[in-house]
């Protein structure tokens, strides 16, 4: 199953429940939602406070990318506002195994994101266990940012690792003019904030994306 994951990153944040439901009603079946604390990445931006209240709005899967220091302490806070898809940086926790059981013991879906140049054998001893790898395309912290060319190999890697079941998500970077090689690699989750929320009309983008991704 392939799904277009809008990015509230880029999103008018005076505006986030107008804005999802833009989305959402144009066809969008996720809405990632970056989390970001400052510390492992530069950049601040919202936290489960404003994910718990969007969550009565909308019936889009729920996308939690949490680029936090430590994300084992608020596991908890991002299930309870109704996060469906919980993910974490291998980067960011010195126990990786322990956030995946944790987000498991929510009842949620785990996910497990890389950097750029973070080797697929960060993930290797655990790929069984998760529901969904996270590619970053970018480095984590910014939207609007340059897609990486060579994650396009590290997806195709992971997709020939992983089989048909994991979901493989892209991150950073993806444009019309990109999706349908990610897509090809093996991506089957496709991130995109500028693009869809920074387009004239986010509605119309999330059309043409599905459009080209149906292709
Ligand atoms: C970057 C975030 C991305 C970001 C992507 O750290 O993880 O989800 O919103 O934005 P674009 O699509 O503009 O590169
Ligand atoms: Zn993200």
């Amino acid at each position: 199953m392939i799904s277009l994951a809008p990015s509230l990153l880029a999103a008018d944040f005076s505006d986030l429940r107008n804005q999802i439901g833009l989305v959402e009603e144009a066809g969008a079946q996720w809405l990632h939602l970056d989390v970001m604390d400052g510390l492992f990445v530069p950049n601040i931006t919202f936290g489960a406070p404003v994910i718990g209240a969007l969550r009565p709005h909308s019936k889009m899967v729920f996308d939690t990318h949490l680029m936090i220091e430590e994300p084992e302490r608020y596991i908890h806070e991002f299930a309870a506002a109704g996060s469906d898809v919980i993910t974490v940086h291998a980067e960011a926790t010195r126990h990786l195994d322990r956030c995946v059981q944790l987000i498991h013991a929510e009842g949620k879906k785990a996910g497990i994101a890389l950097n750029p140049a973070t080797p697929l054998s960060q993930a290797a001893c655990i790929l069984d266990r998760v529901d969904l790898v996270l590619l970053m395309s970018v480095n984590p912290g910014f939207g609007g940012q340059k897609y990486i060319p060579y994650v396009t190999e590290k997806i195709r890697e992971l997709r020939h690792l992983a089989g048909n079941q994991l979901d493989i998500e892209v991150d950073g970077g993806i444009s019309l003019s990109n999706v349908k090689m990610v897509q090809k690699a093996g991506a089957n989750v496709i991130v995109a904030g500028s693009a869809v929320f920074g387009a004239p009309s986010p509605a119309e983008a999330v059309k043409s994306f599905l459009g080209a991704m149906e292709e």
